[in-house]
Parts: structure tokens; sequence; C-alpha cells
């Protein structure tokens, strides 16, 4: 029996682990092997390649990590002919391609050219990027852009459809909802809060770009507060990720109802977090003698 299987809406993992968008390459392979993974999440890929912004765009603070890496990657093309090969060779868990587009017309055009390919098994839309058609705000504050979006993309295809949401709002289970009723199949929280860090002696950002992503330890609080409240409110499997570095903070995250949790900032810090975090995850429900589905969503208070 396999205590640790999960089920992440129409996707089958063999445990529930998987990394966050951008944290991670196959590059990982030098540490372990990828099989171990329950999925595979890609970095963001856009339509077109993009160098991203200019350094200094990585800061670490007291107690996580700001970024300003600003969505580079090689655009679909590359991605599709070089980057998912190289990948497949090395990794027979299930492929999640993290994209990203400017127009609801963009996200649609490049879902339809990945499903011509059979070892994509399904999709993260990276929705904190700017629509141009909306004066630039991020499609994933608005409620009823994010379900004009995800209905467009649910007639596509019928492979896992995520939703990754920006904790950048006020009302997160709003979001969610417009993304299930526009037929998403689950929900991956959250994306990097807003932060920002100065050098108190020069007066200098430690960032260039200024105001950046902030992830990692302090923000696994806000990270489970959303995985509660949209797993709660909603029915519809979360896959959980912020400041989740051992198998300790991953119980938490399944107690308040994930489905399966992604390992971001811990991978820079501790490149074998992933398969120390599946084991360590193991050993606990062998130990209790309970399957990983006995504990999702049983938090007490
Ligand atoms: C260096 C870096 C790059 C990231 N790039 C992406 C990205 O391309 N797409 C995306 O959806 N999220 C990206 N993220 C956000 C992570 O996927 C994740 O949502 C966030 O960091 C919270 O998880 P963590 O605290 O475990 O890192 C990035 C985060 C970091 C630190």
């Amino acid at each position: 029996m396999n205590r640790l299987q999960t089920s992440l809406g129409t996707l089958t993992m063999q445990n529930p682990v998987t990394v966050a968008s951008g944290t991670y390459g196959a590059e990982f392979g030098a540490f372990y092997d990828l099989n171990c993974l329950g999925a595979y999440v890609t970095k963001t890929i856009t339509r077109y390649p993009k160098q991203g912004n200019p350094p200094p765009r990585l800061y670490e603070t007291e107690a996580g990590l700001l970024n300003s890496i600003g969505l580079q990657n090689p655009g679909l093309d590359i991605f599709l002919s070089n980057t998912l090969p190289e990948l497949s060779a090395v990794c027979s868990a299930p492929i999640i391609v993290s994209f990203s587009g400017s127009t609801i017309d963009e996200f649609a055009e490049m879902l339809d050219i990945m499903e011509q390919e059979p070892r994509i098994s399904g999709y993260e839309v990276n929705i904190s990027c700017p629509n141009v058609e909306k004066e630039g705000i991020a499609f994933g504050v608005d409620p009823d852009t994010v379900h004009s979006l995800t209905s467009r993309l649910a007639a596509l295809t019928s492979k896992e459809l995520i939703i990754k949401l920006s904790p950048n709002v006020t009302d997160v289970v709003s979001i969610a909802r417009a993304a299930a009723t526009g037929g998403a199949t689950s929900i991956a929280l959250i994306n990097t809060l807003l932060g920002m860090a100065i050098d108190w002696k020069t007066g200098k950002s430690r960032i260039k770009r200024g105001v950046s992503g902030y992830s990692g330890l302090a923000i696994k609080p806000v990270a489970l507060a959303a995985t509660y409240k949209v797993a709660s409110a909603l029915r519809i499997p979360v896959l959980a990720m912020g400041g989740i570095y051992d198998w300790k903070d991953a119980l938490e995250f399944f107690y308040a109802g994930a489905s399966a949790v992604a390992i971001g900032t811990a991978n820079f810090a501790n490149p074998h977090a992933v398969p120390e975090l599946i084991a360590g995850l193991d050993s606990y429900l062998q130990e209790r003698d309970v399957s990983l589905s006995d504990i999702i969503g049983t938090v007490q208070f």
C-alpha cells in the first residue's frame, strides 16, 4: 500500500511532493533521482523568449528570499524542442508546465500548441503577470478575468489545469472560486508576496527593480492561511506552497487541506530538501499507521 499516494484533480501522484515553479531544474538530478518526485513543475514559460530583469535580482533576507527574476525563459518553441525532451529523459514523473501570457488569446494559443505534446500531463497557469488588455493589471487580481481565462483554457484541454494564485489580493477565495467555476481542476497557492529590502548604509535598494517577490520561511503562515481558506471553502484540490522546508512544514499544509505541496525556496538552502521531505513524511505516516488521505483537511480547533 502506498500511504503517500494522492490525487490532484485529474492526476494521481505517487507522493504529494512537487517543486515550485522557477526554483528548480533538471540540474537537481545531480543530487538525486528526479523520479522520486510526485510531479515536476517547470519554470514559467512565455510564448517568446524573455531576458528577465537586470541584476541584482535575488536577495536573502533574515527570514526569506526576495527575487525579481522577471520570468526569464527561452520561450515556448525552445522549451518544447530542447528543455522538455531533456527533462523527459531524466524524469518520468508527471510534467506540469507553468506558463504565462499577456492576453487571454496568447494563453490559449500556448495551451493549444502544448496539447500536441503527450509528455505534458498538465498545466500550471501563472496569472500573476500583467494583462496588456487591462492596463497591465495582473490577471490574478480580478475574478471576472480569472473566470474568462480559465473557461477559455478548460475548453481546450482535458489534462490537469491548475490555476496558480497570487496572495496579493483582498479575497483569495473569490479568485479561487472564479477559477473553479471556470473549470480549473486544481488551485496552486501561493505565489510570492510583495517585498523590498534597502541597504541602510547606502540607501540603495537591494533589488534593482525595487519591489520584488518575497518567498521562504517568513511567508509560511500566510500560505497556510490561504490554503486553509480555499480548501475549506471550495471543493477543489489545492497544491500548496510557501515556506515549506521539511516534512513537518508539509504536514501543517495537509492538515490545512492541501492535497499536494511544492518545495520552492528551500531547494536553494538544501538541494536534498525534496527527497528528505518525502522520506520524513513516509516515516511519519508509517509510525502512525495512517495514509496521507486520512489527515488532509483534518485540522482541529
Ligand atoms: C527565484 C524564484 C523564481 C520564481 N519563479 C517563478 C516562476 O517562474 N513562476 C511562478 O509561478 N512562480 C515563481 N516563483 C514562486 C514560487 O514558485 C513559489 O510560488 C513561491 O516562491 C512560494 O514558495 P516558497 O516559499 O517555497 O519558495 C519563483 C520563486 C523564486 C524564489
